[in-house]
């Protein structure tokens, strides 16, 4: 089962997306939102996290970048956005909307309100 379509709405606005085992260590998996991809992240030490899937320097699709560390690199042009925060790593610029993701009992839940980090990244 994808986790687009494992996808639920929860009573307190987080929609559940699935189990954390299927997400690959140092991967992704797309969550389909009408407001555009979502990356859901999982780290080699199964920490999660959840970024617009669009690189921000020319719109990428980080979910399929590779995972090292908190930190995820594009397949485009290679260059690094935190996964903590969206913004891109030093010397480059950007950031990306980041979403607020939790783990309980081993399943997945996500919400769709993207955390404000635009100001972070343009300053
Ligand atoms: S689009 Fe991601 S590094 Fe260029």
């Amino acid at each position: 089962m994808s986790l687009a379509n494992a996808a639920r709405k929860a009573a307190d606005g987080w929609i559940e997306i699935g189990a954390l085992d299927e997400i690959p260590r140092q991967g992704a998996r797309v969550v389909r939102t009408a407001s555009g991809d979502i990356a859901v992240f999982r780290t080699l030490d199964d920490e999660v996290f959840a970024l617009r899937d669009r690189c921000p320097h020319k719109g990428g699709p980080l979910s399929q970048g590779m995972v090292h560390g908190r930190k995820v690199t594009c397949p485009l042009h290679d260059r690094k956005v935190h996964l903590d925060t969206g913004i891109a790593v030093a010397p480059d610029a950007g950031c990306t909307a980041r979403y607020p993701v939790r783990i309980e009992h081993g399943r997945v839940f996500l919400s769709l309100t993207a955390e404000d980090v635009g100001a972070l990244a343009s300053s």
